[in-house]
């Protein structure tokens, strides 16, 4: 007889899981690779007792137990760019990072633009990659902003949104009819909203650090100008638009307002925006007057614009947190301020980073969680089965010690990236574990020590049944 066995308990842990609006202390039991019960205390019957002799306890007394998180935004830079990152480091990085699904964009070499590319991807993800990952395909080919992609195709291949990333579709005929078939196959389109004529040779954001070190600016009319096409586009098509990486507060007000009006809009910010304004750039001036590390596409904003996207975390405006976990070789980023290249390496230090919003009271933990679970689980349609401890969903898992500190250091990051704005900066609240689609895939040392032996399961933890 088939019979599972419990594979993994977690025990008394916090769990926070605002997919069903659970918090409290209580357990977490495994098996089969799915969740089979969060919540309450997991009781040992006569007939779980007989199975027990296979499972692991993982205790999690003090630690937070919550879904495991969604990044909707990240590159993987395979294939064509592995000196920058490969599926094997990325998603490593990203386990790391408390991820178990990225949405990996399409500008790689070559692009993610027939089903051969995207079957290619899939084969490689499914040897090599350590979390899921989802890919998402050009709307032009070769990303060029002229000739559709064959969308119905890409969608067949496993597509689960459409986007240029980096170059936006100019032409507001070829983004209405890209909006028209994402419509009629029922998946979004993701807009990188860049005015080109406006940002032009621009490196960082214009305006007062811009002036002082005279450098070429990028305006947030820039952004803004695009993000209203869209808009009025998606309300033209009724398309489902997701605007990537929002930066402006009147992005922010944008989105607002088309939402009151019912267009079918969803957005993310990412961790470097919430957390860091113009300032960072220029932070060693005069003796060391440009800083390429926090150079990154769109530039981090002022104040308000900080403020302004924080406001849309907590009013509903923004809907997740997504990395854009952009790796860049040294070389790419330290051959001046013009040539360096735009790009923060994300995953490993998103939650880190993250956390002093909640320490200093603009989020709580619940609504952090939200947005790195729930919320980018919602925009691209999984909400059933991906962010949330539910019952007979997928085991996916993170773990957190939020009053741990420590120290970024990028030369100890998984990824190859070690391009971050972060390094040497001191954080507290820490991914201990990450459970992957039910697999163990990261462990931090100090949590091994409690759980006895551990090796990272290329099979699933869940894999012993007879
Ligand atoms: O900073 C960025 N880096 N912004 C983008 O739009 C692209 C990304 C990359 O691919 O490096």
């Amino acid at each position: 007889m088939k019979r599972e066995h419990i594979s993994l308990i977690v025990r008394a842990g916090h769990l926070i899981d605002p997919s069903q609006g659970l918090d409290e202390v209580g357990d977490v039991l495994i098996a089969g690779g799915k969740i089979v019960q969060a919540g309450g205390t997991v009781v040992l019957s006569p007939s779980l007792s007989d199975m027990l002799g296979k499972a692991k306890n993982l205790d999690a007394t003090g630690l937070v137990v919550c879904p495991g998180f969604i990044d909707l935004h990240c590159h993987l830079r395979e294939p064509g760019f592995e000196h920058k990152e490969t599926i094997a480091t990325g998603t490593k990085a990203a386990a790391i990072g408390g991820f178990v699904t990225v949405c990996c964009m399409a500008n790689t070499d070559p692009p993610l633009d027939t089903p051969a590319a995207i079957a290619w991807l899939k084969g490689k993800t499914r040897q090599e990659g350590v979390v899921t990952v989802l890919p998402i395909g050009c709307i032009t080919k070769g990303r060029k902003g002229e000739q559709l992609t064959d969308m119905a195709e890409l969608a067949e291949a496993g597509v689960f949104a459409f986007s240029d990333d980096g170059s936006p579709v100019a032409n507001s005929r070829l983004m209405r009819r890209a909006m028209e078939c994402s419509r009629d196959l029922g998946l979004p389109i993701i807009d990188h909203c860049e005015d080109r004529a406006l940002s032009r040779d621009g490196i960082i954001n214009e305006g007062r650090i811009s002036a002082k070190l005279g450098v070429r600016g990028i305006p947030a009319a820039a952004e803004e100008v695009m993000v209203a096409r869209d808009l009025i586009l998606a309300r033209l098509t009724g398309a489902r638009l997701h605007i990537a990486h929002v930066s402006t507060k009147g992005s922010v007000e944008l989105i607002r307002r088309a939402r009151e009006e019912g267009i079918s809009v969803t957005a993310e910010a990412t961790p470097h925006h919430l957390t860091l304004t113009e300032d960072r750039i220029a932070q060693g001036w005069p003796d060391k007057p440009f800083d390429a590390s926090a150079k990154v596409n769109p530039p981090l904003r002022t104040r308000a614009d900080v403020q302004s996207l924080i406001e849309g975390l907590t009013d509903g405006v923004i809907d997740a947190i997504a990395t854009d976990h952009a790796p860049h070789s040294l070389a790419d980023k330290t051959c001046g301020p013009e040539l360096a290249a735009f790009g923060i390496s994300g995953f490993e230090t998103a939650f880190g980073c993250l956390m002093s919003l909640v320490q200093q009271g603009k989020l709580s933990l619940t609504q952090l969680i939200s947005k790195l679970t729930s919320g980018p689980a919602k925009v691209i349609g999984r909400n059933g089965e991906l962010g949330t401890l539910r019952a007979g969903v997928p085991a996916n898992m993170t773990i957190l010690a939020p009053d741990r500190e420590w120290t970024v250091d990028s030369h100890s990051f998984a990824s190859k990236g070690k391009n971050t704005p972060y390094d040497g900066q001191r954080f507290t609240g820490k991914v201990m574990a990450t459970i992957s689609n039910g697999k163990i895939v990261y462990m931090d040392d100090l949590l091994r020590t409690r759980f006895g032996s551990f090796h990272c399961s290329s099979e699933p933890i869940s894999s012993d049944s007879e």
